[in-house]
């Protein structure tokens, strides 16, 4: 079943998602060449704290942590840690805030000092995928035309969209129905309504789409070992164009 949310509950995942983004914010400013991601992620968890709200991811099937934090060939759900960041990595902060019964996810990926052009199209290529993707977002449309419109940008760049993670609905649950995949056929999916709360989040690797997870039994890394990126934003199906849930301003 897909929940359609109310005034008041769109009016508190506003909340939920701005702190979201101030929190990624926080974190990106300190991104610099030596930093560990162990010392971003404690940057997001102390900014949602002093905001009253919970980290979504922490306790979540047994995540211990409130960002993941994913450097390079990681796609997704990397553990923060000891690493250290260096000079030309790309890194993508994950992080999900909890407030008032309400939950906000956004991710986004940032580069690391000076890096690679081949790297800087990478991200250009999937925060363009994530903006086609929310522009498919509106009454009428369906789940399909979101995700047709992401692979149809990505492929056309040379990328392919990960096909084993999906986006997804999002509300009184981090997750809820429907999945959104970052791939698939216009026209086909569910069918968009006014009140319905999604993330939408490209993962797109600059090679192959095949994954797999690592030991950690977390950490998502492209089987080629070549770099993906990911970007999320929490968006309400609205009359007309879709609103981000999770923007700053
Ligand atoms: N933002 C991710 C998602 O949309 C992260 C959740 S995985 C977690 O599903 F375990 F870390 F919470
Ligand atoms: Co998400």
């Amino acid at each position: 079943m897909i929940t359609l949310k109310s005034n008041a509950d769109i009016q508190k995942m506003r909340e939920a998602g701005r702190l979201v983004a101030l929190a990624i914010q926080q974190m990106a400013e300190a991104i610099k060449p030596g930093i560990t991601t162990g010392a971003l992620d404690a940057i997001g968890e102390r900014f949602l704290e002093k905001h009253g709200a919970k980290p979504s991811f922490k306790g979540y099937r047994g995540y211990s942590h409130a960002v993941c934090i994913s450097v390079n060939e990681e796609v997704v759900h990397g553990i923060p840690g000891s690493r250290t960041l260096n000079e030309g990595d790309i890194v993508s902060l994950d992080i999900g805030a909890f407030k008032d019964g309400y939950h906000g996810d956004s991710a986004w990926t940032f580069p690391v000092g000076e890096i690679d052009p081949s790297a800087a199209r990478l991200l250009n290529v999937t925060k363009e995928c994530l903006i086609q993707g929310i522009a498919q977002a509106r009454p009428g449309k369906t789940v399909g035309d979101i995700s047709a419109a992401i692979q149809t940008y990505a492929e056309k760049n040379g990328y392919s969209p990960v096909r084993d993670l999906t986006g997804h609905g999002i509300g009184r649950s981090l997750h809820e129905e429907p999945s959104v995949p970052n791939f698939g056929r216009a026209g086909a999916g569910p069918r968009l309504r006014q009140g319905m709360t999604l993330c939408i989040e490209p993962m797109i690797n600059m090679g192959k789409y095949d994954v797999v997870t690592l030991e950690d039994g977390w950490t998502v890394v492209t089987k080629d070992g070549k770099p993906s990126a990911h970007f999320e934003h929490t968006v309400l199906v609205a009359d007309g164009a879709a609103e981000i849930l999770t923007k700053a301003g």
